[in-house]
């Protein structure tokens, strides 16, 4: 296992290019199963995510060919139902070939995911929908069981708006029978770009970005070849980094439309912010002012930037308050940071943040992916040397991240332990 060491104390200055979106890619990959024939996709970003969810379709029987960012895969050959254990467990996101299965295959067998580091994480609003539009489903020895001839279109309601759940669903209703209506659905731009690429491959879908998406079914799709939208969380990575080492750090090849929530509570710091077309200039002030953040469902404050934040605000002058609404456990980060001289006080989904003029490197552990960016970031302004243990996390969801943060002028280094 890797660990990665970051001298705390350097400005952050230059150019950052940011990689294709590892949300977008993930169920764009997958997508892949309800058609025969190859597609093409460009822009996937070289991450652990993506090589687990490639190992799965491989193991389907899809073909898969990668030459550096781009990915080909042609699954004409799907053969097999069933996405074992061994594969779901490494990562949730593998539960987004159930609806595809289903569709093509008229049956699926998916290991549950399970629990993991920031939540319960049910899957049960995925079910709902499926048996809704006729399947039968069924859970036995931690796996679910799914079958239908064809599946039918149905009026569909979530409770809670899921990103991977509404792109679950709306890949089985792409060839069902009828219209499906996914209500309250997630708004993500991750969940756009999937429905972008499923009606470039021939389906039907109105509506995408929106609470009500309206999926017409067609009796088959074909191949297409398509570009991986700008990965947000990385991007807003990078922003925070700017910010917290009053930086001046222009962001390449990203999309400030899907930032604006960051960039708000990014300004409202003291960061100066400008956006052009797909570059984004940040510039961090030398006081930061505290912010208070609660995060939401797109286009709210993403929770996959809370952590980040909480950094910024470790920092800052004053009292912020971050309340995370989406996921139930997620101040996992909150320890670590605390052994690093941050003054948090967590009450159950709040957490109190009294800014300190500065943080002390110690030696922490990642825990999840976007705690183990928040450990890093703090390290870059800590005195003395962090060493972050398990950074395995971080290789799921940033490419080359170290690389990156060293073209800006941050002193890192990756060592095996
Ligand atoms: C996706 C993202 C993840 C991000 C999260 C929230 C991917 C691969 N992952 O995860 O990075 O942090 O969105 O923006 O895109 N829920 C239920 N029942 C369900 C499904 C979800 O209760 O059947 C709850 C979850 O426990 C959570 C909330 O709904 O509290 C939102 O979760 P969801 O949007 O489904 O997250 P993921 O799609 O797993």
């Amino acid at each position: 296992m890797d660990k990665i060491i970051v001298e705390g104390g350097r400005t952050l200055k230059g150019e950052v290019k940011i990689s294709g979106a590892k949300n977008a890619a993930l169920p764009i990959l997958v997508s892949s199963l309800l058609t025969e024939g190859r597609n093409i996709y460009h822009n996937v970003p070289k991450l652990q995510d993506i090589e687990s969810i490639s190992r799965l379709l491989s193991h389907l029987g899809a073909k898969i060919e990668s030459n550096d960012n781009t990915v080909e895969i042609d699954a004409g050959g799907l053969h097999e139902h069933e996405a074992p254990y061994d594969l779901v467990r490494k990562m949730r996101a593998s539960v987004l070939v159930l609806g595809p299965l289903v569709a093509r295959l008229g049956k699926a067998r998916v290991s549950l995911p399970g629990g993991c580091a920031i939540g319960a994480r049910p899957i049960n609003l995925h079910l709902k929908g499926l048996s809704q539009m006729g399947a039968s489903i069924e859970l036995a020895h931690g796996y679910v069981e799914a079958s239908a001839d064809r599946l039918k279109g149905a009026d569909i309601y979530f409770d809670i708006p899921t990103v991977t759940g509404t792109e679950n669903l709306m890949m089985a209703a792409v060839l069902a029978e009828g219209v499906t209506l996914l209500r309250n659905a997630a708004r993500e731009p991750e969940v756009i770009a999937l429905a972008d690429v499923l009606n470039q491959m021939g389906a039907d879908i109105e509506g995408a970005g929106n609470s009500v998406i309206t999926v017409r079914g067609v009796s088959s799709l074909h191949p297409a070849e398509v570009s991986i939208i700008p990965d947000r969380i990385e991007a807003g990575t990078f922003m925070v980094a700017s910010a917290l080492t009053r930086g001046d750090v222009t962001l390449l090849d990203c999309e400030p439309e899907h930032l604006r929530g960051v960039i708000h509570k990014l300004k409202l710091t003291g960061a100066d912010i400008r956006t052009n077309g797909k570059v984004i200039c940040v510039k961090g002030a030398d006081r930061i002012e505290s912010v208070d953040v609660k995060t939401l469902p797109y286009p709210g404050f993403p929770t996959d930037m809370q952590a980040q934040f909480m950094v910024l605000m470790s920092v800052a002058k004053g009292l912020s308050l971050i309340s995370e609404t989406v996921f139930e456990n997620r101040f996992i980060h909150v320890s670590e940071l605390r052994r690093m001289g941050a003054d948090i006080t967590v009450s159950g989904n709040a957490a109190v943040i009294k800014g300190v003029d500065k943080l002390s490197a110690a030696p922490v552990m990642a825990t999840d992916l976007r705690a183990s960016a928040s450990l890093i970031l703090a390290g870059l302004v800590a005195q003395g040397q962090t060493e972050v243990h398990r950074v395995y996390h971080l290789d799921r969801g940033y490419e080359a991240i170290e690389k990156k943060f060293e073209q800006l002028g941050a002193v890192m280094k990756r060592v095996s332990e």
